[in-house]
C-alpha cells in the first residue's frame, strides 16, 4: 500500500531511475505520484494524480531521487495530497498511517498546511524539531517518539546530501550498488541494478549516501550491522512477459506454482504440524482472500487430521484475543506478509507467548520474519492486485498440512497428500491452455451485462464461492456475492431473478438440488464441476482433485473475472479504489 522509491549514488539521472522503478510499484497504489530529485543541492518536486505507468518524462541531471506511488488514506485524491511533501528544509514520503497526525498538526498550527495529508504533518514537525538545533538523524529519532501509527518514511534536508529513512511497521528494503544505494518498499523497484539488499526492520533508521549505508536504532540511535542478503528472484518473474496483464499472467503461472508450493521436505511439514500439535488452541489470521484460503483450510484439518481450527478474519481478531496465551497457535496465511491486520495480531501474540506458523510468499516480509515456523509458498512475484497464483499455492500448503497433521494417526499420509496434489497440479496444467480461456471468455460475454451474480458451494467449496464474489467484485465491479448452498433458501433465495448469472461450484447431489432451486426462479446456471448436470446452463470442466477440489475450482472463476473487467474495458491490475499489500489498517 504506497510504493516509495529512492536511490542515492553516483548515475546522474536519479529522477529517471526513480520514474521506472515507480512505475514496477504501482500496483501498491495508482491515485497519484510523485518525485523529488536533488541536482546541485536544489531539490525540486513534480507530482500529478493519475496512474504513473504511462508518464513519460525526463527529470535530467540529479544524483539523489525519492518518489511514491499513493493509495489515498488521508484526504482525497489531489496534487496537494500526493507525496512527496515539502515543509521547510524537509522533503518527505510516507506509507502508512500517522494516528495522531490532527493532535501535532495543531500544535504545529493547522494554518500552515497545504494537504490534508499526515504525511505533511510529520514533515512540519522534523522542520520543527531541526529548528531547535537537532541534527536529521536526532530530529527522525524525535519525531518517531511522538508518532503513534505505523509508517516506512524517506526524508531529504535541504543543505544536507543523502538520505534518511526510518521504518515502523510498513516495509523498507535496500539495495545495495557499489556507488548507489536503492530503498523501496518492494524489491522489484531495483531488482535489474541489485539483488544484494538489506531489510529495514521495525524500529530502525538509515542514512544513505552513494554507496554508503549507515544503519541505527530508532529509539536509541545505537549502530547496527547489517548483513547482505542475495535475493534470487528473477526480473522476468515480476513483468508481464508476453500476456497482456500481471492477472492473467499470474492465472497461467499456476501451471508450475502448485506443485512448487508443496516442495517441501518432511521435516520442515512436521516441525510446522509439531507447532500445532503442541497447542491448546490455534486461530488461522489471515484477510480477504487469504482469510478465504484460511477457510477452505478449516475443511481440510476438519476432514483430513480430525482437528479444528478457528479461523478469525485478523480485523476482527482483537475479540478473541483474551484466549491467546503461551499454549496458543497462530497460523498467518498473508502473500505480502506485511498485511498490518495480521502483523498486529502477531506482534501481540508474540509478546504472551503464542506460537506462530506463517505461510507466505515472500519469505523475507515481516511476517515471515516474526514467526517461529515459515513455510514459503514459492509461488513467485505476485503483482495484480486481485491474487491469484498466491491464494492456491497457499491452499495446496494447507491441504498437505492437513495431511501431515494426519501422519500419527494415519502414517503415510504426508505422501498420499503429495500424490492427489501432484495429479491435481498436473491436471490444473492441462486445464489452463488458451481454448479452455477462450470458452470462458465466451461465457463472461453472456453474461456481462448483468448487475448481479451468486455463487455457491458446500463444503470447502462455501469459502470458494466467497472468493469467487472477492475476484469477480474487486476486478469487474459487479455486484457478486458468494452463499454456504444449503443458507440460499434460508433468505438470499429472494434475490433471485430471471437471467441472474448463478455459478454452482461442485457437482454433489445436494449442491445440484440447491442449483435446481435457482433455476427454478430463473437463473442462468454457470456449473464448474467435473461432471456435467443438467441443470447446469453453461458448464466449466474441472478436474476431478480428491478432497483438494477447492483449488482447481477457483481457477475458471479467477478467469471469469478476468475476462469479465476485460469486456467492461477495466485495467484488472489496478482495479479502482484498491492496492496490493495492505499495510495499514
Ligand atoms: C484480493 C486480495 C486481498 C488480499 C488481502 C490480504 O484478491 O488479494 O484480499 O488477499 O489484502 O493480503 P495478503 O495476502 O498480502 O496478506
Amino acid at each position: 500500500m504506497c510504493g516509495i522509491f529512492a536511490i542515492s549514488g553516483e548515475r546522474e539521472t536519479a529522477g529517471n531511475i526513480v520514474l521506472k522503478g515507480l512505475k514496477k510499484l504501482e500496483y501498491r497504489g495508482y491515485d497519484s505520484w510523485g518525485i523529488a530529485i536533488r541536482d546541485a543541492g536544489k531539490i525540486s518536486i513534480e507530482k500529478q494524480i493519475g496512474k504513473i505507468s504511462g508518464v513519460k518524462k525526463d527529470f535530467g541531471k540529479s544524483t539523489e531521487s525519492m518518489g511514491h506511488t499513493r493509495w489515498a488514506t488521508h484526504g482525497g485524491v489531489t496534487n496537494e495530497n500526493a507525496h512527496p511533501h515539502k515543509f521547510g528544509k524537509i522533503t518527505l514520503v510516507h506509507n502508512g498511517i500517522f494516528e495522531n497526525f490532527l493532535e501535532v498538526k495543531k500544535e504545529i498550527g493547522a494554518e500552515k498546511f497545504k494537504s490534508e495529508t499526515d504525511t505533511e504533518v510529520i514533515a512540519a514537525l522534523l522542520d520543527e524539531l531541526l529548528e531547535t538545533g537537532l541534527e536529521p538523524d536526532e530530529a527522525i529519532r524525535e519525531a518517531a517518539k511522538k508518532i503513534v501509527g505505523r509508517f516506512a518514511i524517506l526524508v531529504m534536508v535541504e543543505g544536507i546530501p543523502g538520505l534518511f529513512a526510518a521504518r515502523r511497521g510498513s516495509p523498507l528494503i535496500l539495495g545495495r550498488g557499489k556507488t548507489e544505494t536503492f530503498i523501496a518498499s518492494d524489491i522489484p523497484a531495483f531488482l535489474e541494478y541489485t539483488n544484494t539488499v538489506n531489510y529495514l526492520d521495525d524500529n530502525e533508521m538509515v542514512y544513505i549516501s552513494g554507496g554508503t549505508a549507515i544503519f541505527s536504532n530508532l529509539k536509541t540511535g545505537d549502530p547496527i550491522t547489517k548483513r547482505d542478503i542475495t535475493v534470487n528472484w528473477k526480473i522476468e518473474e515480476a513483468e508481464k512477459g508476453e500476456f497482456e496483464h500481471f492477472m492473467i499472467k499470474e492465472i497461467f503461472d499456476q501451471k508450475d506454482t502448485i506443485a512448487r508450493a508443496i516442495n517441501h521436505d518432511d521435516e520442515l511439514l512436521k516441525k510446522a504440524v509439531k507447532l500445532l500439535q503442541e497447542s491448546n488452541g490455534a486461530y488461522f489470521i489471515a484477510c480477504g482472500t487469504a482469510h478465504k484460503v484460511t477457510s477452505a483450510a478449516e475443511y481440510f484439518f476438519a476432514e483430513i487430521s480430525g482437528r479444528k481450527i478457528n479461523v478469525v478474519p485478523a480485523g476482527e481478531m482483537p475479540s478473541f484475543e483474551k484466549f491467546v496465551n503461551e499454549e496458543t497457535a497462530l497460523i498467518a496465511i498473508s502473500q505480502s506478509g506485511e498485511t498490518a491486520d495480521v502483523l498486529e495480531i502477531l506482534e501481540r501474540g508474540k509478546k504472551v507467548g503464542a506460537k506462530i506458523l506463517a505461510i507466505t510468499n515472500v519469505e523475507t516480509s515481516s511476517v515471515a520474519r516474526i514467526a517461529d515456523v515459515h513455510l514459503p509458498i514459492q509461488a513467485g512475484v505476485e503483482k495484480a492486485v486481485a491474487s491469484t497464483k498466491a491464494a492456491t499455492a497457499q491452499m495446496a500448503l494447507c491441504f498437505l498440512l492437513a495431511y501431515a497433521d494426519a501422519e500419527n494417526i494415519r502414517p503415510g499420509s504426508i505422501n498420499r497428500g503429495r500424490e492427489i496434489l501432484r495429479s491435481t497440479a498436473s491436471s490444473i496444467n492441462d486445464l489452463l491452455n488458451p481454448r479452455y480461456a477462450e470458452y470462458v471468455e465466451a461465457i463472461a460475454e453472456k453474461i456481462v451485462d448483468r448487475r448481479n451474480m451468486f455463487i455457491i458451494g458446500r463444503g470447502a467449496l462455501y469459502p470458494m464461492a466467497l472468493e469467487s464474489a472477492i475476484k469477480i467484485q474487486e476486478v469487474s465491479y459487479i455486484h457478486a456475492q458468494g452463499f454456504a448452498a444449503g443458507e440460499l433458501k434460508h433468505g438470499p433465495i429472494a434475490l433471485i431473478e430471471k437471467r441472474v448469472p448463478c455459478l454452482v461450484l461442485g457437482d454433489d447431489s445436494e449442491t445440484i438440488s440447491n442449483a435446481m432451486e435457482l433455476k427454478a426462479r430463473g437463473a442462468r446456471i454457470i456449473g464448474i464441476a467435473p461432471t456435467r448436470a443438467d441443470v447446469f446452463d453453461e458448464w466449466l470442466r474441472v478436474p476431478d482433485c480428491n478432497g483438494a477440489q477447492a483449488i482447481a475450482s477457483i481457477i475458471p472463476v479467477q478467469l471469469l473475472a478476468y475476462h469479465l473487467a476485460i469486456l467492461k474495458g477495466l485495467d484488472p491490475d489496478m482495479p479502482r479504489n484498491l492496492a496490493k499489500s495492505v499495510t495499514v489498517k
